[in-house]
């Protein structure tokens, strides 16, 4: 008895970028590429496909689904960093686009660990009122956010929105079974993204190179492994689980070194991870609902399948959401 997902979206953009593209854009190599992320393609937003609305195809995809009306959706999440607005949120827009009236919406800025946060943000919401329905979405198009210049980034990102449906059910072998989120704001300048400059000289953010992401590569290749791997054990430790009952891993989509690494420490059957890194690189927030979307509507996932996800981003922020299907 507990917050189930009801049903899951994701829209991709149509044109697709392959690492041979890009080595007319930067000077690097597919076979860089390939073998230092596992990235081959990625898709790249273009005309109608701003954040929002990739938000919004994805999300009435997962209300279709689940059979939900948007009017009844009562709270409307947006994971992401990347909406071409700062104000209104990006949620506020995609509440428009898909006539979800009831909704409060809002976006939360936790980079790739927008979604989960958002799921645990619903989660918690539908416990104190069990009749609530709940859209977390994960949207992106860090397309427009990287410097087409800088080669140790711009090989990584691409867009995408996916969406899930949060509701209540009965059923007490079907629930999210527990979260373990963590933030180190420490840490921030392995991984950030300035805003535009401030218009109060006083606030001035001095060193700012622009309105795009900058990366330590190594420093959060490091931490990503290491932080992930002791958010997922302190989560089996919390909710008394092992890796051994877990059915299906679904990670955030960052790199296959990354994943490779977290798979090798805990010891995982390489079988249960899903993967679409190569086909559409590091989505942040987006990349676990557009992996949750495909493997679902693919079939792959059954009724009582117990679910990790686990992210890593920006922050830093980082964290693991374990559930029964
Ligand atoms: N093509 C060709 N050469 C490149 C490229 C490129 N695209 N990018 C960097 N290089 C060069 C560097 O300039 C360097 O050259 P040098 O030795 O002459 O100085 C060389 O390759 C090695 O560079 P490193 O940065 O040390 O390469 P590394 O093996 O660490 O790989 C990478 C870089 C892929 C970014 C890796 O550090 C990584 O995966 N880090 C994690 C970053 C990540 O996933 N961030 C996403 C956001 S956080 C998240 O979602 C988890």
């Amino acid at each position: 008895m507990g917050t189930i997902i009801l049903g899951t979206g994701s829209t991709l953009p149509r044109r697709t970028m392959s690492n041979v593209d890009l080595e007319s854009i930067v000077e690097t190599s597919d076979e860089w590429i390939r073998t230092r992320t596992g990235i081959e393609n990625r898709r790249i937003g273009g005309v109608g496909e701003k954040t929002y609305q990739l938000a919004a195809s994805a999300a009435k995809k997962a209300l279709e689904m689940a059979a939900v009306d948007p009017k009844d959706i009562d709270m409307l999440v947006v994971g992401t960093v990347s909406s071409h607005m700062l104000m209104p949120s990006c949620g506020c827009y995609v509440q428009n686009e898909i006539g979800a009236a009831k909704a409060f919406a809002y976006d939360i800025n936790a980079a790739c660990c927008g979604f989960l946060y958002g799921l645990d943000i619903g989660d918690r919401r539908i416990r104190t009122d069990r009749d609530a329905k709940i859209l977390v979405i994960g949207a992106e198009t860090l397309s427009s956010r990287v410097n087409w210049q800088d080669r140790n980034t711009c090989i990584l990102f691409g867009d995408g929105a996916g969406a899930a449906v949060l509701g209540h059910s009965e059923d007490p072998s079907r629930r999210i079974l527990g979260t373990n989120h963590c933030s180190d704001g420490g840490l921030w300048e392995l991984l950030y993204m300035h805003q535009s400059p401030s218009q109060n000289p006083d606030l001035l953010v001095e060193d700012n190179p622009g309105v795009h992401i900058v990366m330590e590569g190594r420093e959060v290749f490091k931490h990503a492994v290491k932080a992930m791997e002791d958010a997922i054990t302190g989560l089996f430790k919390r909710t008394g689980k092992t890796i051994e009952d877990v059915d299906l891993v679904i990670p955030h989509q960052a790199n296959i070194r990354i994943l490779n690494n977290l798979v090798e420490r805990l010891g995982i059957d390489r079988e249960k991870v899903v993967l679409n890194v190569m086909n559409y690189g590091n989505t942040s927030a987006a990349s676990i609902p557009i992996a949750l979307d495909e493997t679902n509507r693919s079939g792959r996932l059954k009724t009582g399948d117990t679910v990790l996800f686990c992210s890593f981003g920006g922050g830093l922020t980082w964290g693991a959401t374990l559930l029964t299907w």
